[in-house]
């Protein structure tokens, strides 16, 4: 099965493809390495390009005949987009659409959308439990719930569900790929 991976260049993209390549699936990544690494894409093909090009997206869908997307490509960061909504809400939420609409074009059913728990807000308990109220405090957070929102309405893509165990504990770095780490500047992402 071949996977479309976007931002697979970038931290949590780079592993994921390489476990799906360790797994039988053939990931794809596309990345335009806004503050994704070249060399972070190991385990498939890579294609340059930003989630903006309509025209690009359904060629890499038809091209590598694409059955799924896991979708990582975003601006990642809670204090960055306190700074710069528009881009945020450009980027995670409009380029979203976009792929979205690229996948119904080109007839991929499948997607999995890299969320956050910034959707939560100020979380009422901690661990936050799937329940728990969505009220995000910064638009990183509000632009990643809005996805959310939409994904169940779009025709096709109606089958798009949280997973049960969505989620995870992550370190600085996990994997043996390694990158200088990186200041975040927010309590998780
Ligand atoms: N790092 C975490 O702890 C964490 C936690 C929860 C959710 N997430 C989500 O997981 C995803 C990946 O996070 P990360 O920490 O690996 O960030 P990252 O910045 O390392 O990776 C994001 C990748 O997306 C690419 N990208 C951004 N905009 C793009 C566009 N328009 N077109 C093509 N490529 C684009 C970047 O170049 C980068 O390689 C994000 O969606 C983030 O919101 C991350």
């Amino acid at each position: 099965m071949r996977v479309l991976v976007t931002g697979g260049a970038g931290y949590i993209g780079s592993h994921t493809a390489k476990l799906l390549a360790q797994s039988g699936f053939e990931p794809i990544v596309l990345d335009n390495l806004s503050t994704g690494h070249r060399e972070a894409v190991q385990w498939g093909p890579f294609v340059l390009g930003d989630l903006v090009d309509s025209n690009l997206l359904r060629q890499v869908m038809r091209g590598y005949e694409i059955q799924a997307v896991i979708h990582f490509a975003a601006h990642a960061y809670v204090g960055e987009s306190m700074r710069k909504p528009r881009e945020y809400f450009r980027n995670n939420v409009v380029n979203t659409l976009n792929l979205l609409d690229a996948m119904a074009e080109e007839k991929v059913k499948y997607i999995i959308f890299s969320s956050t728990c910034a959707t939560y807000g100020i979380p009422q308990e901690v661990p936050i439990a799937e329940h728990q109220l969505q009220r995000p405090v910064n638009p990183y957070g509000e632009a990643k719930l809005f996805v959310e929102r939409v994904l169940p309405s779009r025709g096709a893509l109606s089958s798009a569900r949280p997973h049960p165990r969505r989620g995870r504990e992550h370190g600085p770095q996990s994997g043996d790929w390694k990158r200088p780490l990186r200041a975040r500047n927010h309590h998780c992402c």
